[in-house]
């Protein structure tokens, strides 16, 4: 059975003039348990809308998205979501940050304990628990907002742009710390990027959507070793043929702006 599937997904949207708008016309790939697989794509393409229909705050029009066989129609604790620039409580703690999923899931004080301490360690967050967000460096944040959706142990890690807001050398940086952070809990993630370099290096696969009803122009597998080395003439090459695919389907969105 596949794990994750989107299964021929449309979405239409209906504006207030009753004038509908289609934002997924007819969407359809699978995902392997533990894959990384990131989405590309033009802006407004769609790609927060799928990754929202995945998480199951939104239905689709037609279709359906399935997780290891059940339609998801709801959110559920089976997936964690990391929001864009990350969306940590700002009157929290670490501590209560992380725990918050676990507290409304109703697990006992022990349990809730025992996960917290796992997850500060795996995150490298020992000795901050205490602190509020606002003291902590973007990298510890964007920790903090991952490990926050691993807390239940999902079996989806669905992540919209985490790094969205991060400078260039920051980024790399944390690039790095989300690849060792999520190869450690070997779950299934669905990115989506803007950023090229990123998807390569992240990703198992990349999936480059296209504007204007959203379907698949490319489905690329990144077939080399980890840790990715950035300088390599392999990298660099899947870098370039993905702008190149990229550049593609920002012309065919707007052709009058293209160079
Ligand atoms: N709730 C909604 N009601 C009406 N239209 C919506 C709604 N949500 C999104 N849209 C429209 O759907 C389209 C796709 O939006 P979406 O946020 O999924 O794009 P995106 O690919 O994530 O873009 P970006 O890369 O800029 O984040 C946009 O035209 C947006 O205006
Ligand atoms: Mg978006």
């Amino acid at each position: 059975m596949t794990h994750l599937t989107v299964d021929h997904v449309k979405k239409v949207f209906i504006g207030r003039n009753g004038a509908s708008h289609t934002v997924i016309n007819d969407l359809s790939f699978q995902v392997e348990q533990g894959q990384f697989v990131s989405l590309l794509g033009p802006s407004g393409c769609g790609k927060t809308t799928l990754l929202t229909i995945l998480a199951g705050f939104q239905a689709c029009t037609a279709g359906a998205v399935t997780l290891d066989g059940e339609i998801i129609k709801a959110p559920g604790v089976e997936r964690g979501y990391v929001f864009q620039n990350y969306a940590l409580f700002p009157w929290m703690t670490v501590k209560a940050n992380i725990l918050y999923s676990l507290k409304i899931a109703g697990a006992s004080r022990e349990k809730q304990e025992a996960r917290l301490n796992e997850l500060l360690e795996l995150a490298h967050l020992k000795g901050h628990e205490g602190k509020y967000p606002i003291q902590l460096s973007g990298g510890m944040q964007q920790r903090v907002a991952v490990v926050r959706a691993l807390a239940s142990r999902p079996k989806v890690l669905l992540l919209d742009e985490p790094l969205g807001a991060v400078d260039f050398q920051m980024r790399e940086i944390m690039q790095n710390e989300l690849d060792l952070l999520v190869r450690q809990v070997a779950t299934t993630v669905v990115m989506v990027t803007h950023d090229v370099s990123e998807s390569v290096f992240l990703s198992d696969r990349v999936l480059v959507m296209g504007a204007g009803g959203c379907n698949l122009l490319a489905d690329v597998p990144i077939e080399t070793s980890r840790p990715r080395d950035r300088s390599s003439r392999q990298f660099r090459d899947y870098v370039n043929d993905l702008t190149e695919l990229l550049r593609k389907a920002f012309h065919d969105s707007n052709p009058a702006l293209s160079l």
